[in-house]
C-alpha cells in the first residue's frame, strides 16, 4: 500500500490529512514528538512515530517509502503561548530539513499547509500589515513562517516538487468537506472565504495523488456558494 507521511499529525490540519488519507486507503506515517500522546491514532491502523521536522536525519529516517508527504507542523498554536520560545527560523529550519531528508529518502512530492497572513488583501499588501485584518501581536509567527516559503522558493528545481497550500481565510473545524475547493493566487481570495480542516486535507491528498501545481504557493478556498454542499 503507498503511504503518506504526515509532520504534525496530531494537530489539527494533521489529523484531517491522516483522516483523509485512510478514507482513501493509503497506509499513513504520522510523525509526533512523542508517540505516547497518540495512542488513539496507532488505534486507527496509523504507524505513530516520533520525529523531528527540523532535523534532515529524523525526516530521512521517518519518510522512506513514502509516495507523499505533508508538513502540517505549527511550532505556535495561540496568542496565550506567547512568542518567548518562538523561533523565528523554525519554519526555515523545516524547509531546509524536509527538503534535504525527503530527497534523501526518495519522497518526490512535499505539500505544506500555509498560513493566510502572507497573502497580499485588497490593498496589495501581505495581510500581516494590516494590524485590521490580522493581529499585530502575532505577526512574529507570521513572519516566521513566510521566511519557511522563501526557503521554499528558494530551493528552485531541487529534487522535491514542493507546494504549499494556503488557506485563502480562517480555518474552521466544523465546516464540512465540500469536496469543492479552489485554488487561488497570491491575493486572498475574493470575500476571503475560508475553509474547514477537512477540506484543507482533501486538497492536500489530491495535490499528492494528482499533482497540479508545482514549486509554487496557492491559495486554496472554497467559494461562498459552494459552502453548503457536503460530499
Ligand atoms: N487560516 C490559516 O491560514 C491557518 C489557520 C490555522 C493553521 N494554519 C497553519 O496550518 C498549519 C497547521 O496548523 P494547526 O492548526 O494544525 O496546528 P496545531 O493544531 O497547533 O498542530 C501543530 C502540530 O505541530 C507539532 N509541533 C509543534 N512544534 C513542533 C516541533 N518543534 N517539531 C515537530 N512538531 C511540532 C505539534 O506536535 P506534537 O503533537 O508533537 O505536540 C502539533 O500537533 C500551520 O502551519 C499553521 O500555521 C493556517
Amino acid at each position: 500500500m503507498d503511504g503518506i507521511v504526515v509532520f504534525g499529525a496530531g494537530g489539527r490540519a494533521g489529523r484531517a490529512v491522516t483522516a483523509e488519507a485512510l478514507r482513501r486507503g493509503y497506509g499513513v506515517t504520522a510523525v509526533v514528538r512523542d508517540p505516547e500522546r497518540y495512542a488513539e491514532l496507532a488505534a486507527e491502523g496509523v504507524s505513530v512515530v516520533r520525529g523531528d521536522v527540523t532535523d534532515a536525519g529524523s525526516v530521512r529516517e521517518v519518510a522512506g517509502g513514502a509516495v507523499g508527504a505533508v508538513h502540517a507542523v505549527s511550532p505556535f498554536s495561540g496568542p496565550e503561548q506567547g512568542f518567548a520560545s518562538l523561533d523565528p527560523d523554525f519554519f526555515v529550519k523545516a524547509a531546509d530539513a524536509l527538503l534535504a531528508g525527503l530527497a534523501s529518502a526518495g519522497v518526490r512530492r512535499l505539500i505544506a499547509v500555509g498560513l493566510f497572513a502572507d497573502l497580499l488583501g485588497a490593498n496589495g499588501r501581505p495581510v500581516m500589515d494590516d494590524p485590521a485584518a490580522f493581529p499585530p501581536e502575532i505577526r512574529p509567527f507570521a513572519l516566521a513562517h513566510t521566511a519557511g516559503l522563501r526557503r521554499l522558493r528558494e530551493a528552485g528545481e531541487g529534487a522535491v516538487d514542493w507546494l504549499m497550500l494556503t488557506p485563502g481565510g480562517g480555518l474552521e473545524p466544523d465546516a464540512p468537506r465540500t469536496g469543492r475547493h479552489r485554488f487561488g493566487g497570491e491575493r486572498v481570495p475574493e470575500g476571503a472565504p475560508g475553509l474547514s480542516y477537512a477540506e484543507l486535507a482533501v486538497a492536500v491528498l489530491d495535490e499528492i495523488g494528482t499533482p497540479s501545481r508545482h514549486r509554487t504557493r496557492v491559495s486554496v478556498f472554497v467559494p461562498r456558494e459552494a459552502r453548503v454542499r457536503r460530499t
